[in-house]
């Protein structure tokens, strides 16, 4: 029995699980809080998620292939059309209709912000909201979806703490961070969000002198970082100068221990520099959080008596009370 991969309560949440860039390359395998599901885009032009199992004999329907938006079954040719309703059986005589139990039963999916979200039950909240995402100043730079082995607990413990900058992100912008960490509030950010303000001092090596605009050693950040229940982070990242670089942190459970990772950027600058500049530092800064992570097995302990916290944790462990409370753990 999982920990908490298995609650009923989080199938009702949107999860990111895809680049809607990879649809064309569909059909797509994801397995999402345990339940293996296959994507495609449907004959109508919409993103269509179900389970990955073909009603005839059970073979993974992702094996298959999608011609015009038809998902057809690779072992006995059946086929799958807008919403996953079975529109034809190769070995029927003409003019027999499908067994109307061959329908897949599709879940909920959408397209958002470059994404494809997927939710298991009916939805209890909606997607994340980015309101810089319908601002004109701002545009949104998109990444892979990755796999990384470690538990989506741990990882959204770690986006909500920002102790570990000056230890884990030596290479990128943590060394010029003071270790210690003032009194903070937690509290109700715009939009939904619930975490934390800040200021620091980062590093501003020649790697990411190109996207933070500026050539001094040292920089001052004006930042947020909040969540959004289950696994949502939302980090905004403000410069003396103006600019401002929203990073939305997306992690989907696969069960446990494994999870998808995904991340968004928007930014209010000029266009020079290209996406894939704006986003390669970020990157090496989610590399030194995979590294790290990787390292500790297991789900982080959800009762707040399993580990040991102290004042500078209090972003994390607030995300922790609550999304223990959603799963009903208290
Ligand atoms: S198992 Fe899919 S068509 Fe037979
Ligand atoms: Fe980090």
């Amino acid at each position: 029995m999982a920990v908490f991969s298995d609650n009923p309560v989080l199938r009702g949440y949107w999860h990111a699980v895809a680049r809607v860039s990879e649809l064309p390359a569909a059909p797509l395998k994801r397995t999402l809080l345990g339940v293996d599901i296959v994507i495609w885009r449907g004959p109508d032009g919409s993103v269509v998620a179900a389970p990955d199992r073909c009603p005839h004999r059970e073979a993974p329907l992702s094996a298959g292939c999608v011609n015009d938006g038809v998902l057809q079954c690779p072992y006995h040719g059946w086929e799958f059309g807008s919403g996953g309703e079975l529109v034809r059986v190769p070995s029927a005589l003409p003019g027999v209709p499908v067994p109307p139990t061959g329908h897949l039963a599709a879940v909920h999916a959408q397209e958002r912000y470059g994404l494809v979200w997927v939710c298991l039950d009916e939805p209890v909240a909606g997607v994340p909201v980015i309101a810089h995402d319908v601002d004109p100043a701002f545009r949104r730079i998109n990444n892979p979806v990755e796999a990384w082995t470690t538990s989506a607990t741990r990882l959204t413990d770690n986006f909500m703490d920002y102790t570990h900058f000056p230890f884990v992100h030596t290479g990128t912008f943590g060394r010029a961070q003071d270790t210690v960490v003032p009194r903070f509030e937690v509290e109700a950010l715009s939009e939904g969000w619930y975490g934390f303000q800040y200021e620091v001092d980062v590093n501003n090596p020649d790697t990411a002198k190109t996207i933070s605009g500026q050539d001094d050693e040292v920089l001052h950040r004006h930042m947020s970082t909040g969540f959004t229940l289950p696994f949502a982070v939302r980090s905004t990242i403000k410069y003396e100068t103006g600019l401002e670089h929203i990073l939305l942190l997306l992690t989907t459970p696969i069960d446990d221990v494994n999870c998808y990772f995904t991340f968004v950027v928007w930014r209010n600058d000029d266009f020079s520099v290209s996406a894939e500049e704006v986003i390669a530092f970020d990157r090496m800064i989610g590399a030194e959080d995979k590294l790290m992570l990787e390292r500790i097995p297991g789900v982080l302990p959800l009762a707040q008596t399993g580990v040991v916290s102290v004042q500078a944790d209090k972003g994390s462990v607030e995300w922790r009370r609550q999304f223990a409370a959603l799963l009903g753990l208290r």
